[in-house]
């Protein structure tokens, strides 16, 4: 991909790696292996409370950086209604042109995003949508593009890779006959949160593009954590979302952004879009505050991905390792890890988190499952998920030498 640059905005002793607002600033220009170790600021900004934390529920846990406060405070702003804040100009151009789309739109959740673009396409009384079964549209975002736009969706298998299987994808396309619903859209989700962060490739992304294509009908990826996908697999953003409609990207995910998510796609597309995030109350007034981080994350955070792969990965292989907790490490390609805890296990995996917190290291109990998530991200650190480790290990073997000795084993 290639690198594109905005204007930062004035830091004066940003050369120098001089305090100010309370936070070091060191080179924004610094190496990805000192961003990894370091954040992109050089230092990892850590909040002043010196308990330390860490947080793997998310990684929509992560803290605006200096350089986004200062970016908010600086940023140029205008009445976005009336389409004249520069700042949300600036970006949703510049993440259509990474995306090689023709347009784009801010708009302040990931959810209204894929909901105003299955609506798009979707116009038509009567549609439906063609889905994943562990997608973030039919899973966690309310059922919105049944109860408020009308669409019915037309739920297919997901596989462990996140991908479905194209010959269901063909059988759930409808005919055309009046006892059916229309089929007018394909939805996939790259990467796939709840499939563990799982990468779809360009091919197989190009494959339901062509199968969308033959039948006339269109094509929305949720692309909520699309830039982990492209460092995962070394390819571009565009080139993984070429064949699609629509894009709908989160910043505030592993780009550390506080809000805010942008739809691309075509003219035509977005200006609908537009019309629709008026209509549900996602238009407002001088954004060009929430999308300053935006065009920071384009420019610092995207490049670091590959270290919280990595920290994932160093995390899954350590757990791995665990007695009574199961992890697919080979599945682990992004910032997402699923722990299974088996039958061997001591503790429950309610227990276990809960227990985890007591010592400062929060993660995720997948509710009513055996399963536990932890998702890496820009203030966590190797050193962090090495302690993370340290703490599931203790808390693993502690209960067990309870069980024992309840058991009388000692
Ligand atoms: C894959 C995916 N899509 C969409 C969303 C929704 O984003 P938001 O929380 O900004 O509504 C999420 C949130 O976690 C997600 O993981």
């Amino acid at each position: 991909m290639t690198k594109q640059m905005v204007e930062e905005p004035a830091v004066t002793n940003e050369e120098n790696g001089k305090m100010e607002h309370g936070v070091l600033l060191a080179k924004s220009e610094s190496s990805v292996e000192d961003a990894c170790a370091n954040g992109p600021n050089g230092v990892l900004e850590k909040s002043s409370d010196t308990s330390r934390v860490v947080d793997l529920r998310s990684d929509t846990v992560t803290k605006p950086t200096a350089l986004m406060r200062i970016a908010m405070a600086e940023a140029l702003v205008d009445d976005d209604i009336l389409a004249a804040d520069p700042t949300a100009a600036k970006l949703q151009e510049r993440m259509a042109n990474v995306f090689g789309k023709e347009a784009g739109l801010f708009v302040p959740s990931g959810t209204m995003g894929n909901l105003i673009a299955v609506l798009v396409h979707c116009e038509v009384r009567g549609c439906e949508v063609i889905i994943g079964s562990e997608s973030h549209i039919h899973v966690y975002e309310q059922g919105g593009i049944s109860t408020l736009g009308g669409v019915y969706p037309h739920v297919v298998p997901n596989e462990v890779d996140g991908t479905m299987d194209l010959r269901k994808v063909e059988a759930a396309i409808r005919p055309n006959d009046e006892h059916f619903p229309i089929s007018r859209l394909i939805c996939i989700e790259n990467t796939h949160n709840r499939c563990g962060g799982r990468c779809l490739s360009a091919e197989y992304t190009d494959q339901i593009g062509d199968l969308a294509k033959s039948y006339g009908l269109k094509f929305h990826i949720d692309g909520a954590r699309i830039f982990n996908a492209s460092a995962a697999l070394g390819v571009s953003v565009d080139r993984l979302c070429k064949a699609a409609d629509s894009v709908s990207i989160c910043l505030s995910k592993g780009l550390a952004a506080p809000v805010g998510s942008v739809l691309v796609g075509s003219y035509e597309f977005i200006a609908k879009a537009r019309r629709l995030r008026k209509a549900l109350g996602g238009g407002m007034r001088q954004i060009g505050v929430l999308c300053a981080p935006g065009l920071i994350s384009l420019n610092h955070m995207v490049q670091r991905l590959d270290c919280d792969h990595r920290n994932a990965r160093l995390l899954a292989e350590g757990l791995e390792s665990i007695r009574g907790l199961r992890v697919d490490v080979d599945s682990v390609e992004t910032n997402i890890v699923f722990i299974e805890v088996t039958s061997e296990s001591p503790l429950g995996a309610k227990e276990i988190c809960e227990a985890l917190k007591q010592q400062g290291i929060l993660v995720m109990h997948m509710d009513r499952t055996t399963r536990i998530r932890l998702v890496t991200h820009y203030h966590i650190t190797e050193d962090d998920a090495r302690l993370a480790l340290s703490a599931f290990q203790e808390t693993m073997l502690k209960a067990s030498s309870k069980v024992a000795i309840t058991n009388g084993f000692t």
